[in-house]
């Protein structure tokens, strides 16, 4: 039915936009397919492209085999935010991002808090998730009175996987048996908790939980207390769970509130206290800011993980789940204004690694762990924390002050004038002229022409 109203097999458009076997093909080949099919003719894609690969092979090896079809590299920028005092030991924190401010906002905080004692930073668990799901039509009770039998049996049979990580201090913590047939017939996971020590662990976890997948049908098809009719399980899906609110460190800055004085040039540190602790309440209260302010948290989260060679999908994911714990979306980060003393916290689930993965395999990763003194995952966790709190704080301390405009503009005008070429000289005239006016790309672009017709710059 579906190939005579031509709706499934159809080919759309231009053929010359689909391909077999596209992988195959040698990266100039591919890169000569995109420029054929995608850009205009004559395009200078292929010498860009080529531009962008690094110029050592080796690394270059290294890069394209991370993902596939990769024609080069995306270049990103990697800075340091110094400065931060976390336990009373000094960091420079490697930072990848491409947003403007992000970095000197840290930056900025950073030394701000590092004149107030530091950041305080305490890992509460460490414990990450996993799950096998499948379908069982048999006796349930049956079932659960094996289930202390059936546990001993899938570690048993997972030794092997386990040995290594056991040795290191982790392993499997636990595993339970739980029934979802009131919400899907025949629907039963087991949960399992997980510590991998410094490896983000998704590997091991996951083909640990394959394993347990398999021992579970083998279980259940020979197991002499089953009735024949009681024996058959499948397995849906075993994978790790993105969401590790057991996984969790607490980050926070605290001081009198006189001591916040210099936080704004228009207030004192007690106004300045109340006001901050009010941008926060309202991420509490509205999800609409409390995504805003979130996202503040990440921007340098992210930008960390991403340094360090880690999982910002992952990162997120969790973190943003653990902001609508309690069923609705809220900020991460908390303050009190009590007693005189204004504090400022977050609890932030962190699921990270320092070895294995791309942690050791990514030259700029690898740098990042040892600016950082080769932090355990824990270590890195605190420091990612750290970086975050540090952030939001950057954000918030703008935005009830003078608003995130003006030092975002300054950057942005640094962009614009990178843009339009301007001279040192040029550049010094139009930072003076827009010191109190509104930046934009015409407005700039209008002013130095301006300057350049009537010769005043030359
Ligand atoms: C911009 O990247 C981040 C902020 O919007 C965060 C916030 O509003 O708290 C400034």
């Amino acid at each position: 039915m579906a190939d005579q109203n031509n709706s499934v097999h159809r080919v759309a458009g231009d053929s010359k936009k689909r391909v077999e076997g596209f992988s195959k093909l040698t990266r100039e080949e591919k890169v000569a397919w995109i420029a054929q099919g995608f850009l205009e003719p004559g395009s200078s894609a292929g010498e860009q492209i080529a531009s962008f690969l690094h110029s050592d092979a080796g690394v270059q090896r290294i890069l394209s085999g991370l993902s596939e079809n990769t024609l080069c590299n995306f270049p990103m920028p990697y800075g340091i935010a110094p400065n931060f005092l976390i336990n009373d030991e000094w960091y420079a924190v490697p930072m990848v991002i491409e947003e403007s401010s992000v970095v000197a906002a840290a930056s900025s905080a950073a030394k701000f808090w590092s004149a107030r004692g530091g950041f305080l930073t305490k890992v509460l668990s460490t414990v990450k998730l996993g799950q096998v799901h499948f379908s069982y039509k048999g006796n349930k009770a049956r079932l659960f009175q094996v289930q202390e039998e059936l546990t001993a049996r899938l570690r048993a049979e997972a030794a092997a996987i386990t040995a290594n990580m056991e040795q290191r201090g982790g392993g499997v913590l636990g595993i339970d048996l739980l029934d979802f047939t009131h919400l899907e017939p025949e629907y039963y996971q087991l949960l399992v908790r997980f510590e991998t020590c410094d490896s983000m662990g998704a590997n091991f976890i996951n083909s640990v939980l394959e394993q347990f997948g398999r021992s579970l049908v083998a279980f259940v098809e020979t197991h002499a207390g089953f009735e024949d009719t009681d024996r058959e399980v499948d397995i849906i899906m075993a994978i790790l769970s993105n969401f590790t609110p057991e996984c969790i460190v607490h980050a926070e800055v605290s001081c009198p509130v006189e001591a916040l004085e210099g936080a704004c040039e228009h207030m004192d540190g007690p106004a300045f206290a109340e006001k901050f602790r009010k941008a926060v309440r309202i991420a509490e209260i509205d999800p609409y800011r409390a995504t805003t302010h979130n996202k503040g948290i990440f921007n340098g989260v992210d930008a960390v993980v991403l340094a360090s060679g880690n999982d910002f999908r992952a990162v997120e994911a969790c973190g943003h789940a653990y902001a609508a714990k309690d069923g609705q979306y809220r900020s991460l980060s908390h303050c009190t204004v009590e007693n005189g003393v204004f504090r400022f916290w977050m609890d932030l689930p962190l699921a990270l690694g320092t070895v294995g993965g791309l942690t050791k395999l990514h030259p700029l990763a690898g740098l990042s762990l040892d600016i950082l003194g080769n932090p355990s995952a824990p270590k890195l966790m605190e420091i990612i924390a750290a970086t975050g709190l540090a952030q939001n704080f950057a954000a918030l301390r703008s935005l009830v002050t003078t608003g995130i405009q003006k030092g975002h503009m300054k950057m942005h005008l640094q962009n614009i004038l990178h843009h339009l070429g301007a001279t040192d000289q040029e550049a010094q005239a139009v930072q003076a002229y827009f010191e109190d006016k509104v930046v934009s790309f015409s407005s700039v672009r209008e002013f130095l022409q301006l300057q350049r017709i009537g010769g005043i710059i030359e």
